[in-house]
């Protein structure tokens, strides 16, 4: 069954070009970003691990562990990433599972009947301390990611586990936030002691809270 946004993810233990990787262990009270490509040596999955790498001081602000996957073995990774420091100006230091038995691709449904031959898919998940999946999104292997915005939604969860908001169009860290529709606009005036603006009596915003 594919994996829904709130299942506990499954553990796997796999290898990589820095050893065998248990998620659950690697991720400790972290969160996770795990994401897959469909190759080594490809021209997009190359500046995507570049970026990915170079915003480690926003992970780690984030307390997130990032993850790649292909189903090449460890050795072309280790290859690979050489070319990706070379080109994009950094040092790639996470884990890029070698999923060469498809052990991790299967159990996440990265392998797509209508995709490249047995290649596994540009799929991203945000997993939670909890071990939660919380976001997945699949993008088409001719389009890379836009991995600023994965940054954005982990702000999102991170807010709104905390307070009771939710994040509008397009915002970002520091923008206003939606009242969530439970609480009363009396109420949320107690809460909010920044202020709640009533546009509609559905629609509350209220400077971000924890800034
Ligand atoms: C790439 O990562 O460059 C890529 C991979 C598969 C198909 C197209 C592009």
């Amino acid at each position: 069954m594919a994996l829904q946004l709130g299942d506990t993810v499954p553990d796997f233990t796999q290898n990589s070009q820095l050893g065998p990787i248990n998620l659950y262990d690697f991720a400790g009270d972290s969160w996770v970003v795990l994401f897959s490509h469909p190759a080594d040596y490809t021209p997009v999955c190359t500046t995507e691990l570049g970026e990915v790498s170079r915003l480690r001081s926003e992970w780690e602000k984030r307390n997130v562990k990032t993850i790649a996957l292909s189903v090449d073995s460890a050795e072309s990774h280790q290859g690979w990433i050489c070319d990706i420091n070379e080109t994009q100006k950094t040092t790639v230091d996470y884990p890029i599972l070698a999923d060469e038995d498809k052990t991790v691709s299967d159990l996440y449904g990265m392998i797509h009947p209508n995709a490249l031959n047995n290649l596994t898919v540009r799929s991203v998940f945000i997993i939670d301390p909890n071990k939660k999946l919380r976001l997945q999104i699949t993008y088409p292997a001719s389009t890379g990611r836009n991995f600023d915005e994965i940054l954005r939604v982990i702000d999102s969860l991170q807010l709104t586990d905390h307070h009771q908001v939710a994040t509008p169009v397009n915002w970002k860290d520091g923008d206003d936030c939606v009242v969530v529709p439970s609480i009363p606009t009396d109420e949320a005036r107690g809460k909010f002691p920044k202020g709640v603006t009533e546009i509609k009596p559905y629609l509350r915003m209220t400077p971000q809270p924890n800034r």
